[in-house]
């Protein structure tokens, strides 16, 4: 073999070391500080190095990331450590009875301390280490087998192939668990839904998928993480006195840690600390089943021991599940704005992530046909996070004989004209367009609502009533509306009609985002709508732009620019802009600015709390105005919180995911700033 040059292998090692370091300081830490493109060039220029001298390839190069050789089978693995299991606790009696036990067989006078860990929601693993060097990755299996899925857990960014010390032990076998964030999931599912492909129930699912692969290329391409929470073996080195002391031996050799682990005083600190994690759940960026505690002590936790399947030392307490099961009582087709006619399961009521549902969308006509479900089935529903419920698989051992298949109406349940369905498209729309009530009353509405024209008074129940009698057919009729009119419906004194008629004049003077996405263009959010608003600056401009010029816009892709050209494309929309205007619908113009420099694109603010000085919605439109997107709940993407007095629970979140908080003096001085002052 002909020796590389040593100068080579030196560039080799220091290419690894640093590409190590920025692969940690990005999966690991959440803060890398070089671009992307320079992670790119390292690791080009490595592969390269490697490729021109295949002496220098390591199992724990930074290179082997990507997947390798598919396998033909998974090998078995004997964990010599059995791996257990944790006993349940669903209450906080149930905890305080686990402590108690756990106190009187210690025999201690005071309290004991417990670390407080999320109980991830993803797989079970063992990574084995030799002098430093990930050897081995395996699943739990039954416990005391498992399956060697070592070329896996390779190519997952977060698991270190090499340990970040000069002096690791000999050997190491840490525990965690592989999951996959939600955000990952819902890519992953959108892909798949796209492609037609099945989509994956829940991430855990998803997560065992992924590591099941024989392919590891496979594995590769779907953004697992995995965080360590206990040690399995170690052998060259001490293991530290407690257990939060290992997991932060663990954290400074490179392994992910959960950032909400805590230690706990007391049992009482224990309950607390699950109340405020049952607050948080929904915003974290992966789904947890519940809290784990772990007798802190490593002297205790061997003192207590085991039983049959599980450590006497740690339980977990459970978090009301994400998903379960109820039966699909009908489905109802609803038709929208844009005529798009939507199945809509009816459940029996089920409490499910912490709310009763008891409808959910069952999208189009291919999610049906994909779940194969039947009216009368059993089925299992998830809502998790911020996500509406979602109904993700059948109970097909549970259907009943009588099962009905779900038919699709050929015509709109509300105006009878034929439904169609476009090529391509998975929805099927009623034909009817604005002869249908359904689709003129949702565009009512919608022009109604409060982040478009926002018309105090006038709901649904009334809209129901002026299409229903033929008052109003398109949104210009509302400036038509008289007092008369008014007081001969339902439920509408005459104080009532005044209000509304005093609430359709204040709309009147609005502004271009506003008037823009009250138009109900299709695709064009609140969001878009102010996009193109801060792009055009005036109404007319947009009405002569061509698709090319609308995808300058920022987030305008060729989709949203196909919807809006065709808009103003129709005589019949622009007459209904004429009308609106003659009426005395008026907004001011907008001087034109590129999106991308506003001083705070890209960020996600949020609004808490009362200002003295401003109300919510204008601190809203200053803040959009700066290019921010403003939320209406904290998660760990929120870039600042501004506060003003009596801040509740989002405030109490921003400061537990250490999100950046300003109060109303620090928002003033950022507007004064930036000139809006
Ligand atoms: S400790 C003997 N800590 O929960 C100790 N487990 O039934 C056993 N899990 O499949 C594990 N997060 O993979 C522990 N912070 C955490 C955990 C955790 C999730 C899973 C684990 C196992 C199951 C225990």
């Amino acid at each position: 073999m002909v020796a590389v040059d040593p100068v080579i292998c030196e560039e080799a090692h220091a290419l690894r070391e640093q590409l190590n370091e920025h692969n940690h300081r990005y999966y690991v830490l959440d803060d890398p500080t070089v671009p992307d493109a320079e992670y790119d060039r390292l690791m080009q220029r490595l592969q390269q190095v490697e490729a021109q001298h295949p002496s220098l390839k390591s199992t724990d190069s930074p290179t082997q990331r990507v997947g390798g050789q598919a396998l033909s089978s998974f090998q078995s693995v004997a964990h010599e450590v059995p791996m257990l299991s944790l006993e349940n606790a669903f209450s906080d009696e149930d905890l305080i009875g686990f402590d108690r036990r756990v106190t009187e067989r210690l025999k201690l006078p005071g309290a004991l301390t417990y670390a407080c860990e999320p109980k991830l929601d993803g797989v079970a693993v063992s990574l084995l280490y030799r002098e430093g060097v990930l050897v081995r990755g395996a699943t739990r299996g039954d416990g005391a087998t498992g399956e060697d899925i070592t070329e896996n857990v390779r190519t997952i960014n977060s698991i270190p192939l090499k340990l970040q010390t000069d002096t690791p032990p000999g050997l190491l076998e840490v525990r965690g668990e592989i999951y996959l964030p939600r955000a990952g999931f819902e890519k992953l599912n959108t892909e798949a839904r796209a492609a037609g492909e099945k989509l994956f129930v829940n991430p855990r699912n998803a997560a065992a998928g992924s590591l099941r692969q024989l392919d590891s290329k496979i594995t590769a391409s779907r953004p697992l993480e995995m965080a360590a929470y206990s040690l399995g073996r170690i052998e060259g080195e001490e293991q530290p006195e407690a257990h939060s002391a290992t997991l932060d031996l663990l954290r400074s050799w490179g392994f992910l840690i959960n950032p909400h682990v805590e230690v706990a005083a007391d049992i009482e600190s224990c309950l607390s600390y699950y109340q405020k994690m049952a607050e948080i759940r929904d915003q974290l960026p992966c789904d947890i089943d519940g809290i784990v505690y772990k007798v802190d002590n490593i002297a205790f936790q061997q003192r207590l021991g085991f039983v049959a399947r599980a450590p006497r030392w740690a339980i977990a307490r459970k978090f009301p599940a994400q998903e379960e099961m109820t039966v699909l009582k009908g489905v109802e087709f609803q038709v929208g704005r844009t005529g798009a006619v939507t199945p809509v399961a009816r459940l029996e009521p089920v409490f499910v992530g912490g709310v009763t549902v008891s409808n959910a969308t069952l999208h189009n006509q291919d999610e049906v046909a994909r779940l194969g479900i039947k009216v009368g089935d059993t089925v299992i529903v998830r809502r998790a996070g911020d996500v509406i419920p979602q109904i993700v698989s059948v109970v097909l051992d549970k259907r009943p004989v009588d099962a009905l298949d779900i038919v699709f109406p050929n015509h709109c349940p509300v105006c009878h004209s034929p439904v169609e369905r476009v090529e391509g498209e998975a929805v099927t729309r009623c034909s009817g367009g604005l002869i249908c009530s359904a689709q003129r009353k949702e565009a009512i509405k919608h022009y109604a609502s409060r982040k478009a024209l926002d018309i105090e008074g006038l709901g649904d129940k009334l809209i129901d009533q002026l299409v229903g009698q033929d008052l109003v057919n398109s949104v210009d009729d509302l400036y038509r509306l008289n007092r008369e009119q008014l007081t001969g419906l339902e439920r509408m004194g005459s104080k009532s009609a005044q209000n509304l008629l005093s609430s359709l004049e204040i709309s009147k003077h609005t502004t271009l985002p506003h008037f823009l996405y009250a138009l109900g263009i299709r695709e064009v959010g609140e969001a878009t709508a102010r996009s193109l608003a801060q792009h055009f600056g005036h109404l007319e401009a947009l009405y002569s732009s061509s698709q090319e010029d609308l995808q300058e816009v920022c987030d305008v892709g060729p989709i949203v620019a196909h919807f809006v050209h065709e808009f103003f494309q129709q005589a019949d929309n622009l007459e209904i802009i004429n009308r609106l205007r003659a009426a005395g619908v008026q907004w001011p113009d907008i001087t034109p600015q590129d999106q991308q420099l506003l001083p705070l694109s890209g960020q996600t603010w949020v609004l808490t709390g009362s200002m003295e000085t401003m109300g919510r919605a204008e601190a809203k439109e200053k803040l959009q105005y700066l290019g921010a997107k403003v939320s209406g709940s904290v998660s760990a993407k929120t870039s600042c919180v501004v506060s003003g007095t009596d801040a509740g629970s989002k405030l109490k979140k921003a400061e537990m995911l250490g999100v950046e908080v300003l109060d109303e003096t620090a928002f003033l001085a950022l507007l004064t700033a930036h000139g809006l002052l």
